[in-house]
């Protein structure tokens, strides 16, 4: 953890010279849907409306590589950036002619704490995906406290959960405790990771599962970019 005086003489981009904003999606633990959020925000985003643009800064690259597999007509255009997360924040500057960025990140964040920092507090809206296991809830916490400790604004989205079990029921009175909790959760379908493998998302296939709860986390991720 941090002091308020520390943090505030960490550099960002400042937010006048940049024209979109920006949705970080971060969590310390792995596999909870980071990448699959970034990929699947991005298109409901995209068929709202909204000129965007992905950035991937895990090195495993995953989020380029659905980008890459995204078909070359008959999909809405999505704009792809990837870097570094020691750069990420001169990376910004590379990103033009857009109106939102999402940014995916790696899971290791404590190797990368001051880069971490940079970009939470460059930020406009933070998602922290979690899944309703015990591992999850007991990992991500911290970190909210961290994004909150920082005074940027963020939610809980909890992701792949299985809504029929009481472990779902509990992480949710769990999470509610310590940070704010998007009202729409993302359930476990088949279509994502089937879909994503074909570089497509949900929302933009009109019998595919998901695509209304993609949708619905949009629509409530643009009111807190509006508010
Ligand atoms: N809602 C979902 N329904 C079904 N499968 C999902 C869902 N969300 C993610 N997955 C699958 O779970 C796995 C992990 O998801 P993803 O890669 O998005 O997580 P991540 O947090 O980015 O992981 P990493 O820490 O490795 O970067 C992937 O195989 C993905 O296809
Ligand atoms: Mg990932």
């Amino acid at each position: 953890m941090v002091s308020r005086n520390r943090t505030a003489k960490i550099q960002t981009l400042p937010s006048s010279e940049r024209h979109y904003k920006i949705v970080l999606i971060t969590s310390p633990k792995g596999g909870v849907s980071k990448t699959s959020t970034a990929r699947n925000l991005a298109v409901a985003a995209a068929m709202d409306g909204a000129r965007v643009a992905t950035m991937d800064l895990d090195p495993q690259a995953t989020l380029t590589r659905w980008w890459g597999k995204r078909p070359e007509e008959g999909v809405i255009q999505i704009q792809h950036h990837s870097a570094s997360i020691i750069d990420a924040i001169n990376a910004l500057k590379e990103v033009k002619d857009v109106d939102l960025l999402i940014i995916d990140t790696p899971t290791s964040v404590e190797e990368y704490i001051d880069d971490m920092k940079r970009l939470i507090l460059a930020a406009d809206f933070i998602l922290v995906p979690v899944g309703h296991t015990g591992d999850d809830l007991e990992s991500v916490q911290p970190w909210m406290g961290l994004i909150r400790q920082l005074g940027k604004r963020a939610a809980y989205l909890l992701a792949k959960v299985n809504r029929r079990t009481s472990s779902f029921i509990q992480a949710k009175h769990e999470l509610v405790e310590t940070g704010e909790l998007c009202p729409i959760e993302i359930p476990s379908f088949e279509d994502v990771h089937v879909l994503g493998r074909k570089g497509l998302g949900v929302a933009e296939v009109s019998s595919a599962k998901g695509g209304t709860e993609f949708t619905g986390v949009w629509k409530y991720v643009r009111h807190q970019l509006e508010s």
